[in-house]
């Protein structure tokens, strides 16, 4: 055998093995953690989503109390997700912006709680529409795209104001990059508030799990003419552009796992952003079912495939693990 054929010479201890980028590809400050806050529940209780395992929804002081252990271990960043009644939900979804509503009133309690904690907030209205498409409709149905991005941006411009650090829409509405980043600049907050724009969503089934936790399905339709066709590599890029040209601080891809090729091209053209890597409600459930099943350790295949994503390019990861990977990556990979 010539030397150059042994590769078992370059990795036979943990320590070489490190060096080949297993222990780095991996730390704490590239993980948000997606919480759900609503008022389905008393402030002081949480409850559990049905196919959505070990992950709850939490009234404001309960995400307090579920939070304050794993600031404790590290925990740098949460991406809050609002739910809300049915009766709080209009064809416009106002109650997206309301003092009331859980998110408006977490912001400023959770920022005097956690100073150090960096809060993300997503922007849909989804969660507040009495139909529950992304957006508001016209009266055949459709996206009415600019009322849409008037009523992102209006949003977005009253979590800043509670607080939030950086606004990450999903809503998918064409030019709402634009729209929030010129009500920031009209109101004077644009240099302390970042974008992470939702910029390569795909339509995907493995968001079930979401919906049941946000109540926040369509309740006729798909979301197929706003979110992007799994087979297309050419939108997913477009739309990573266009969020660039538009002012996105950081760009994502969106589910993970079966769109790591992606994940490699939008960082491959635009590498001078950070990106955002969503592992979705249906991943997450994907892996927790299947260790459960005894297929495998659940802490090995997590941390697999994030460093999956890691490898292709992602630079922030969005799991529901994080709680556990507060504790697994202090431990050698
Ligand atoms: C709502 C939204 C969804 C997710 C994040 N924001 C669902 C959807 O677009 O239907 C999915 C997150 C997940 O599945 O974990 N705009
Ligand atoms: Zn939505």
């Amino acid at each position: 055998m010539e030397a150059s054929h042994l590769l078992h010479s370059g990795y036979f201890n943990p320590t070489l093995r490190s060096w080949h980028g297993s222990n780095t590809l991996l730390n704490i400050n590239q993980l948000i953690y997606p919480v759900f806050v609503t008022d389905l529940v008393p402030d002081e209780s949480s409850e559990e989503i049905p196919n959505f395992p070990e992950q709850r929804r939490y009234g404001v002081d309960a995400l307090v109390d579920h939070l304050l252990p794993l600031v404790n271990k590290g925990l740098k960043t949460i991406l809050v997700f609002g739910v809300t009644t049915s009766s709080n939900k209009a064809s416009n979804g106002e109650y997206a912006s309301s003092k009331d509503s859980p998110v408006r009133r977490c912001l400023p309690i959770l920022r005097s709680k956690f100073p150090s904690l960096t809060i993300a907030v997503d922007l849909c209205l989804c969660g507040y529409t009495s139909h529950g498409h992304c957006g508001i409709l016209k009266t055949d149905g459709t996206i009415d795209n600019p009322a849409s991005i008037q009523r992102l941006a209006e949003v977005a411009l009253s979590f800043v104001q509670d607080g939030a650090h950086i606004i990450a829409p999903s809503d998918m509405m064409d030019g709402r990059i634009d729209a929030i980043k010129k009500i920031l600049i009209l109101n004077n907050l644009a240099s302390s508030v970042a974008v992470l724009s939702y910029s390569s969503k795909f339509a995907s089934c493995f968001y079930g799990p979401f919906r049941d936790a946000a109540q926040s399905a369509p309740s006729a339709g798909n979301r197929r003419a706003y979110q992007l066709p799994a087979a297309s590599t050419g939108l997913a890029i477009r739309a990573a552009e266009r969020d660039v040209i538009e002012g996105a601080d950081m760009l994502m891809v969106k589910p993970g796992g079966p769109f790591l090729d992606i994940i490699k091209e939008v960082k491959q053209r635009f590498p001078h952003h950070p990106l955002a890597v969503y592992q979705v409600s249906g991943e997450y459930a994907m892996l927790w079912h299947a260790a459960r099943a005894n297929a495998f350790e659940l802490r090995a295949a997590v941390i697999e495939s994030l460093i999956g994503m890691r490898r292709a390019g992602a630079d922030i990861l969005i799991t529901y693990f994080t709680p556990q990977l507060l504790d697994w990556l202090k431990e050698e990979l």
